[in-house]
């Protein structure tokens, strides 16, 4: 899997997932999206908006931000600093590649590049009946705090952060 930067040209696929019903039983205010979407060059522009690929073609949409300048959108945690606390969001929206560990991935891959772009600890939102979204998490080394699930940065990562490039990433395919 590779994440590669949202363009213009993913704004009828983002759509056509958004309505996916395996999607929008989770996303259930696709216009915040689309308008979060439409305005990444400006307001939101915070947010990095990603698509994954897998062997080229495009199959889920992964963000990453930093939740202190997130928090005046949403009723979330106070958050004090910018640089400490992110977010990641998440999607597969083709039904053909789902339950094949492409959801684990692209946690994977969202959350070194969040932790690559000066994160200390990455938050993901999942409800509480969202078993695939949980599981996702877990196997990436989140634990649930009660409210959300976060992973705290290791002591190695912090070492070698002035060697990381907050890039877009790969991985091998599973
Ligand atoms: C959440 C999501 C990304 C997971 O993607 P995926 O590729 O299907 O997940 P994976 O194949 O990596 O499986 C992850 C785990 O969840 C399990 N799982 C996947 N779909 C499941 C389902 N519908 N019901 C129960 N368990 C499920 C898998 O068996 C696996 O469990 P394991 O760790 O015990 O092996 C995908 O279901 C999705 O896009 N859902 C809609 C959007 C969404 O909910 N996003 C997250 C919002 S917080």
């Amino acid at each position: 899997m590779k994440l590669r930067p949202f363009t213009d040209k993913d704004i009828p696929l983002f759509k056509k997932w958004l309505a996916k019903p395996h999607v929008a039983k989770w996303y259930e205010r696709p216009g915040d999206w689309i308008h979060e979407i439409n305005n990444r060059h400006g307001e939101f522009g915070f947010i990095t908006h990603l698509i994954a690929e897998v062997d080229g073609a495009a199959i889920g949409f992964g963000q990453f931000y930093d939740m202190f300048y997130g928090q005046r959108y949403e009723d979330c945690r106070k958050i004090e600093a910018p640089g400490e606390s992110f977010c990641i969001d998440y999607l597969i929206g083709e039904p053909k590649y789902l339950r094949k560990g492409y959801g684990k991935e692209l946690v994977s891959l969202l959350t070194k590049q969040a932790f690559a772009c000066g994160a200390r600890r990455v938050f993901g939102q999942a409800d509480p009946g969202n078993i695939a979204s949980r599981k996702a998490l877990e196997a990436n080394g989140y634990v649930s705090d009660g409210e959300d699930y976060v992973k705290e940065e290791k002591i190695c990562q912090q070492k070698n952060k002035s060697q990381q490039a907050c890039t877009v990433m790969s991985s091998g395919t599973p």
